[in-house]
């Protein structure tokens, strides 16, 4: 497989279901294949949370145009290694990923005038190829032609609780992982339902199951793949 002649390198691209762990996993591979990395995630929860911040009452979210949404400010900051996420100018990270900007930000994700938005910005920072984005879509609309492209999938209870694991609750009693679970689920359904771009896996995805995989061993199979497929 030989990598777009526009670009300097491949895109390699990581989609899946809430929790499958896409994002740290393509950190890590980005990491040490030396590209870098893109969470396309951040800059749907940024678009949410410059909503929330904004004086757009919740129930007009949905009538926004393009501009509407291009007015939020999103923007992304090169760094040698990642892309760091920009609201009006400000980095954002941590507020991401609160409750607010979760229970909303599948909604945001399936109005189409917020995906156009940022499309143009996801595609720029993959025109240099040595990339490794995760997502939804970004092995089916917004870099069809990765040269890797992954669909990483996991249990639901196995997401669920290294969901919890992450907020530090590593001994979680079962009313609490049911409900991550339900929550997991819930965004889950909503992705794959919406009519723009909905979670699938493209036709030439490789699909990586993680369940029981311990990390070390999904970025190792990920970089491996990259490898066989002389991509570096
Ligand atoms: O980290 P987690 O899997 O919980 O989610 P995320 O990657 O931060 O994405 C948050 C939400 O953004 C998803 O539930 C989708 O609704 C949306 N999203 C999307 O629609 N398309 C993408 N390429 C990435 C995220």
């Amino acid at each position: 497989m030989r990598t777009d002649s526009r670009r300097e390198g491949p895109i390699i691209t990581l989609d899946g279901p809430a929790g499958s762990g896409k994002s740290s996993t393509a950190k890590a591979v980005a990491k040490r294949l030396g590209f870098r990395h893109l969470d396309s995630g951040a800059l749907y929860r940024a678009i949410t949370l410059g909503l929330l911040r904004s004086s757009v009452e919740e129930a007009d979210w949905g009538n926004l145009s393009e501009q509407g949404f291009t007015n939020l400010d999103i923007n992304l900051e090169t760094f040698e290694n990642r892309f760091q996420v920009l609201l009006r100018g400000q980095a954002v990270d941590s507020e991401l990923r609160t409750p607010e900007v979760t229970d909303r930000v599948s909604f945001v994700a399936s109005l189409p005038a917020s995906r156009q938005s940022i499309l143009g910005l996801q595609r720029k920072a993959g025109e240099d190829g040595r990339l490794v984005t995760d997502g939804r879509d970004m092995g089916t609309a917004v870099f069809p032609h990765a040269e890797l492209k992954i669909y990483l999938i996991a249990d639901l209870e196995e997401r669920a609780m290294r969901r919890l694991r992450e907020v530090g609750e590593d001994s979680p009693d079962d009313f609490a992982l049911a409900q991550q679970a339900r929550a997991l689920d819930t965004r889950d359904q909503s992705d794959s339902q919406r009519t723009i771009s909905p979670l699938k896996k493209a036709e030439d995805a490789i699909e990586l199951d993680t369940t029981g995989l311990a990390f070390e061993e999904q970025v190792q199979a990920i970089v491996d793949l990259a490898h066989q497929l002389t991509l570096l």
